[in-house]
């Protein structure tokens, strides 16, 4: 005798584990590594939207979620519902809404959702034929920001918290030949318990601000690898792959690196796992003035993934940064992902382009990506130019320190963006957080996601803006006061003085003390100023300000015995809610070395000279 009331029990928290699941994005599949060189079909273009401030298609007029109901009617917007007669109530229709181009943040594509901070819906149909009945197909997002919900075919895929990086969601079960439509909801509210949090000093952009794309897979595929070289000896080349779906008894997996006369051929283990130590064979190290990159091919009987991998070493000695075994002193700068020009979100590799151009112009073989990770395009390139990257997790100013699900939060956006990028030579750095307020539950979160990074990626040096006080009581001698510093790789801190501490003057007067036997980097200073406004160097706001400021904060910190390192802030002047004085900011963060219109203004040709002499 079946015990109905048992099993409806039984269904009923089945399903509700399962949209529990989904929507702490458990169901989300492993980041398929490289799509660029995978079967892809772009989903960008125009895709239907729906401004919902009040998430009116997500809950019913009880504010229950429309995704635990098990008929959620006419009103989920998810469910792209139609009038099937002329008595249906159906009060939306996404094919007679407006559209929005993805990529691209809504802010700057209609005046209307400029400040707009909310829910708002995307929808694309597609037809699609797999190439072979049996491959798999995912949607691949390279980020949107900030809380996303996605649905195939009415049907919840899963739930993504973090603007700044990429998941992806497999289609292959609910995929029909025609007339398929992927549903979006983006949330960019700003939340307490966010990473980042409440206050910030940038624009928050919401959308799909990155590319959308399908990609197709065979059954059985290549989801993942890592070709570096060995940290522990850099005579060797450490190979993990990972082989996801059926795996047959013989699955052989080749792996090819031409030029180095490298080709082995190995068999995945039970878990798909493929690795192999390679012997390195006269290799050319990946460097800033040679930025040599190998053609690597992995391949099965059912496809070859190619990308192109610099091979280098980076460590610290002492107070030394070595690459490559040789001392470098980065000479960088601090960039917003922004195109000032064209307004709104980088995404592009044009906008990459423009901005790692201008890096190059001021002469920097380094760029600190600020505040969160920045579009996969700026990595790339950086590898094809020899431009050294510093990567950073959104963990900003004031985070909710002792909320278990804002940690959890911090850790998974860092496991994202290792995965995506723990192949690019140019990324060297991993930064935990930016400014965070000294205190044990921040110092405990803190040492976690640093425990957490050396273990998924050994390779990369570790690194955070630090904070600093006055040395033994004394006004005007500065030291690092943070108990990090002690966790991390490189000593880095933002410093300000000239601009909020005291006047320009005072950085002839200011000496430094670091205790600690580590590199040093000044991960911010800079100076507000209008381009084209112009005045004695006293004045506030002009360009003589600002070049005089450079001018003697490079003098200051060139003190600074253990210096190897700076990122002044910022290349370009960029968006900023909190930065409202009429006629000079007009929502603008002026510290940059450009204007939003692209032009250089005085202290651009400051620090390029400085670094031409280094
Ligand atoms: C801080 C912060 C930046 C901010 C800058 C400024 O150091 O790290 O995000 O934009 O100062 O005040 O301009």
């Amino acid at each position: 005798m079946i015990d109905i009331k048992a099993l409806t029990l039984k269904l009923l928290c089945s399903c509700i584990l399962l949209v529990l699941m989904v929507n702490l994005g458990l169901c989300q599949t492993p980041l398929l590594q490289n799509v660029y060189n995978h079967d892809i079909t772009s989903l960008d273009g125009k895709w239907q939207t729906i401004i919902d401030p009040y998430e009116n298609g997500f809950y019913n007029y009880r504010y229950e979620p429309f995704e635990y109901q098990s008929d959620p009617g006419n009103g989920a917007f998810f469910t792209n519902a139609k009038a099937k007669s002329k008595t249906d109530l159906v009060e939306y229709d996404f094919d007679k809404s407006e559209t929005l181009d993805v990529p691209g943040d809504w802010n700057t594509q209609k005046d209307q959702l400029f400040y707009y901070e909310g829910s708002l819906w995307y929808k694309k149909s597609f037809d699609y034929d797999l190439k072979k009945a049996d491959n798999k197909l995912f949607i691949y997002f390279e980020a949107s920001n900030y809380q996303t919900d996605v649905y195939f075919n009415g049907k919840k895929l899963g739930r993504h918290i973090g603007g700044f990086t990429p998941f992806n969601y497999e289609l292959t079960d609910l995929l029909k030949p025609t007339d398929n439509f992927i549903i979006v909801k983006v949330d960019n509210k700003r939340k307490k318990e966010g990473v980042p949090t409440l206050n910030t000093d940038w624009w928050n952009y919401g959308g799909l601000t990155r590319n959308v794309k399908l990609v197709e897979v065979p059954k059985t595929y290549i989801a993942d690898y890592s070709i570096q070289l060995d940290p522990e000896n850099d005579q060797n080349i450490k190979c993990t792959i990972s082989i996801n779906g059926e795996l047959p008894a013989a699955f052989p997996v080749t792996v090819e690196i031409p030029e180095l006369r490298i080709k082995e051929t190995l068999t995945p283990n039970v878990n798909g796992q493929v690795t192999t130590t390679m012997k390195a064979n006269q290799l050319s190290y990946w460097s800033v003035e040679s930025p040599k990159l190998y053609t690597v091919n992995i391949s099965t009987a059912e496809e070859t993934v190619t990308d192109q991998i610099g091979f280098r070493t980076i460590e610290t000695k002492g107070s030394d940064i070595l690459l490559n075994g040789k001392s470098i002193f980065l000479k960088g700068i601090s960039i917003h992902e922004e195109n000032p020009i064209r307004g709104g979100r980088a995404h592009s590799k044009a906008d990459a382009s423009q901005l790692l151009q201008w890096a190059k112009e001021l002469g920097c073989n380094y760029v600190r990506l600020a505040h969160y990770p920045h579009n996969e395009h700026m990595v790339r390139l950086a590898d094809e130019m020899g431009m050294l990257v510093w990567e950073e997790n959104p963990v900003y100013w004031t985070i909710d320190w002792e909320n278990p699900d804002t940690y959890a939060n911090a850790e998974n956006q860092l496991t994202e963006v290792i995965n995506r990028d723990k192949n690019r030579a140019s990324v060297i750095i991993w930064s935990m957080a930016n400014e965070t307020p000294r205190s044990d539950a921040r110092n405990i979160f803190l040492n976690k996601l640093a425990a957490h990074t050396r273990n998924l990626d050994p390779s990369r040096l570790i690194s955070a803006a630090l904070e600093q006080k006055d040395y033994n009581g004394q006004k005007e001698v500065r030291t690092i006061d943070d108990a990090f510093a002690d966790v991390v790789d490189i000593l880095s801190f933002n410093q300000y003085i000239g601009w909020y501490d005291g006047l320009v003057d005072k950085t002839s007067r200011i000496s430094w003390v670091i205790t600690q036997d580590k590199p040093v980097i000044i991960s911010e200073f800079g100076a507000g100023a209008k381009y084209g406004y112009h005045a004695d160097q006293d004045t506030r706001w002009t360009e003589e300000y600002q070049a005089h400021l450079y001018a003697e904060t490079l003098n200051m910190i060139g003190k600074i015995d253990q210096l190897r390192g700076v990122s002044p802030w910022i290349l370009v002047d960029f968006r900023s809610p909190r930065r409202v004085l009429p006629e000079i900011q007009d929502g603008w963060n002026r510290k940059g070395l450009i204007s939003e219109k692209g032009e250089k203004k005085q202290a651009f040709y400051t620090l390029r000279d400085w670094y031409s002499q280094r």
